[in-house]
């Protein structure tokens, strides 16, 4: 029992507006990120430059619609296609969202957030068991941004990830930007989301830009990332050691070069954080 972290280093998402480019030139690239939903049919030049490019790096796929809080039973249909797709590109890492995104077997465009209460621990942790079962291998759940919250919850939020990671026994990909943004949402220290999750199960990071709306910030992933999400992912680093990371990109995808730079850039920061932890470190035992 337990997650067992991979030593990854700094990917980008796959995209395909980039794939010539990718395919072509080659660039130094630790691993891939690919939306699931986007190689799930069969055949297609998606799934050909998946492929291909899963022969040189290492891919990890990102869904985003398990749906793994919905009330209704899993999409058989979907976890089938999924567990196809994972058998025949065997990725490093499979994740999705924790949130309910169906009901009743039609999809919404959103991501919602789920009431943090006993009973949805049990039935969202029972479901992830399931798709563990079925696709013979742990996934991550990613924690999602909010605008809103229940009335019904009984613990924060950071518990409640923690505890469902404990029951199903999967792992935790922690978007920074997103613990950034619903802090400020709901008015909670990002740091004591930090402390709150166990680094034993953290297997990946995510990291975004977002929108200023005023009074809210928005979840937008299509910006650069702004620096007080580079210094929670310092002090995530501090927390938590090395973990996988991943400059997010959704919306207005930059050229290949710019999403490289930012990556590039988390790598330094990585490395900037950590070394000067283990200066510290080693000046404190002389
Ligand atoms: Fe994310």
């Amino acid at each position: 029992m337990g997650y067992q972290r991979r030593s990854l280093g700094h990917g980008i998402g796959l995209r395909p507006k980039h794939f010539s480019q990718l395919l072509g030139e080659r660039p130094r690239v630790a691993w891939l990120e690919a939306v699931s939903e986007n190689y799930l049919a069969k055949g297609g030049r998606p799934v050909a430059v998946l492929e291909k490019v899963r022969r040189d790096v290492p891919v990890a796929l990102h869904g985003v619609s398990l749906s793994i809080g919905a009330a209704g039973p899993l999409d058989e249909q979907y976890l089938s296609s999924l567990a196809a797709l994972v058998a025949r590109v065997e990725p490093v890492i499979v994740s999705d969202h924790l949130c309910w995104g169906s009901h009743g077997g039609r999809y919404g465009h959103d991501l919602w957030p789920l009431p943090y209460t006993e009973e949805a621990v049990l039935h969202v942790a029972g479901r992830i068991a399931q798709v563990q079962d079925r696709l013979q291998q742990q996934i991550l759940i990613e924690n999602v941004s909010s605008y809103v919250s229940y009335r019904e919850s009984s613990m924060p939020e950071w518990e409640f990830v923690r505890r469902i990671a404990e029951k199903a026994d999967c792992g935790i990909l922690l978007d920074i930007n997103n613990i950034y943004v619903s802090g400020k949402n709901h008015g909670f220290d990002p740091i004591d989301y930090l402390d709150g999750i166990p680094a034993d199960r953290v297997g990946q990071f995510h990291l975004a830009g977002h929108m200023d709306k005023g009074t809210w910030l928005l979840d937008s992933h299509d910006a650069p990332v702004p620096d007080p999400v580079w210094s929670l992912y310092r002090a995530a680093l501090r927390r938590y050691g090395r973990v996988p990371a991943l400059v997010e990109w959704d919306d207005h995808i930059p050229p290949l070069e710019v999403l490289l730079a930012e990556s590039g850039k988390a790598e330094q920061i990585e490395r900037e954080t950590l070394e000067v932890g283990l200066e510290t470190l080693r000046e404190a035992v002389q």
